[in-house]
């Protein structure tokens, strides 16, 4: 069972990492153009650019292709056992599936009055998640990696994570707030 939870966020990695590349590299160019939706707010605000965006998107296929390389060196045969087309079809979909459920994640805290980097639970923590799992699900590895039982452990696992790293994060003092 611990095995399984492990192998679940190893191969979620390049759905979770996109995010942190986001906040280091994000800043340029809002991707809704400083634009209002119908009602009258942004329509996703500035916490999404377009720098973000593609810098996640990349920080995430650079976080696969550092564990395949670590895969390789030490053994381990999860994603390394996949032909590469196969896990490069994977990684993109992760990647650029979590920063596209990221911003969807926006779109809808916007349109319930939430301002820009306001918690929302829940849609902070899945929607690129889900996105990311919905993107992976085409691609042919994604069966070979993982079944229902996997993808139910990472729709549990994955808000629990968010709120452990945080408060992690909060107690050597690099964040702020504890969420
Ligand atoms: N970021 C970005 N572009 C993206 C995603 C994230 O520039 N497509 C950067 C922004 O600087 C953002 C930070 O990463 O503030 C943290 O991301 P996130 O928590 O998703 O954004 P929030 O600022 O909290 O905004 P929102 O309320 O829309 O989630
Ligand atoms: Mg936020």
């Amino acid at each position: 069972m611990f095995e399984v939870l492990l192998k679940v966020i190893w191969v979620l990695l390049p759905a979770y990492t996109p995010n942190n590349f986001a906040v280091i590299l994000g800043g340029f160019k809002p991707m809704d153009f400083g634009r209002k939706f119908l009602d009258g707010r942004r329509i996703l605000g500035d916490g999404k650019t377009f720098s973000g965006f593609f810098g996640g998107i990349l920080g995430g296929i650079l976080t696969a292709n550092l564990q395949r390389v670590i895969e390789i060196q030490t053994g381990v045969k999860i994603l390394s056992a996949l032909p590469y087309n196969e896990f490069f079809c994977l990684t993109l979909a992760f990647s650029f599936g979590s920063m596209l459920g990221d911003a969807a994640g926006s779109f809808v805290k916007r349109r319930f009055g939430f301002e820009r980097g306001r918690s929302f639970p829940l849609v902070d923590q899945l929607s690129f998640l889900l996105f990311a799992l919905a993107f992976a699900s085409l691609t042919r590895a994604f069966w070979k990696l993982f079944g229902i039982t996997e993808i139910a452990i990472a729709i549990v696992i994955t808000p629990l994570l968010h709120l452990f790293v945080n408060l992690l994060a909060f107690k050597l003092k690099l964040k702020e707030v504890p969420w």
